[in-house]
């Protein structure tokens, strides 16, 4: 493993953390990083950094799946991680390298960026959580499709270009409240796909030294422009976060005895009251 380079500027600007300070938590938008080439971040480095992983902490497929995909229909690309990411400028391949964290030199470079953004969080959604990192590597024309994350999440793009595709979170018309229930009872990230849904979309082109910031649970997909990417999602969870999901949790055991709850506001007083319920719920054993 490569030693830690120290960073030896701000990554995040001023400015960049006042444009935080606006969007953060519940809007998506455009930002800037001054992230410097970086050993760690090599095609090499990835792939050795993929092939010392966990499978369970590896996933890689064919870059050109539809937008909307369940995630038992996503094929094999038939080669190894090492593989396809030293040879993802021409095998059509898409591939995330998920809790970078676990390997030293790596934690050391996400707590660097997560501590630069810390005046800016704390005041807004408390403690920074559980810190992760995860890096996407992918070919020209990939598709990262349809789909939602439970995480704080500012992702910085390192090398080619790319489009988020991010809808606001929250809004079931996009991704109905049982699919947030289905997602925090342990179902997959994929969401159900309409091509209508375009219409709704806030685009946000990235290229090298862009970073995106994306909200809790918001929906998006992902295109690829015409040459290899690299992207590093530096992410994190509040009180708060964790609170939503909970609140979805109790909700999808309310739906079980028949009710049909409605969405928990995007407000983490409201989460608040939901999650103290559920808890009291599961003492009291009124449900599993
Ligand atoms: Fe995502």
């Amino acid at each position: 493993m490569t030693a830690h380079q120290p960073i030896i500027r701000p990554v995040f600007t001023p400015e960049t953390l006042e444009r935080i300070a606006a969007l953060y938590p519940l809007q998506a938008g455009l930002l800037h990083h001054h992230l410097p080439d970086h050993p760690l971040l090599s095609l090499e480095a990835l792939a050795q950094l993929g092939e010392g992983m966990p499978a369970s902490e590896v996933e890689y497929n064919p870059g050109n799946v539809p937008i909307g995909i369940r995630p038992e229909d996503v094929p094999s690309n038939g080669l190894s991680i090492g593989e396809t990411i030293r040879g993802i400028e021409s095998n059509g391949s898409w591939a995330v390298l998920k809790n970078i964290e676990n390997a030293e030199a790596y934690r050391v470079l996400l707590m660097d960026l997560l501590g630069e953004l810390k005046p800016v969080v704390e005041p807004r959604t408390g403690a920074m959580l559980t810190p992760q990192g995860f890096i996407f590597i992918s070919s020209p024309g990939s598709i990262t499709p349809f789909h939602f994350d439970p995480e704080h999440n500012i992702l910085l793009q390192l090398k080619g270009q790319k489009v988020m595709n991010v809808w606001p979170a929250g809004d079931e018309r996009f991704a109905h409240r049982r699919e947030h229930e289905r997602y925090h009872t342990g179902g997959h990230r994929n969401l159900p796909w309409e091509d209508s849904y375009r219409e709704g979309a806030q685009q946000v082109p990235l290229g090298p030294c862009d970073a995106v910031l994306m909200p809790v649970m918001a929906p998006h997909f992902v295109a690829n422009g015409d040459a290899p990417s690299i992207s590093l999602s530096i992410t994190w969870r509040s009180e708060w976060s964790y609170r939503e999901s909970e609140a979805h949790a109790a909700n999808a055991a309310l739906r079980r005895v028949g009710l049909d709850p409605a969405m928990p506001p995007r407000w983490p007083s409201y989460a608040w009251v939901k999650t103290v319920g559920w808890r009291i719920v599961r003492r009291l054993k009124l449900v599993s």
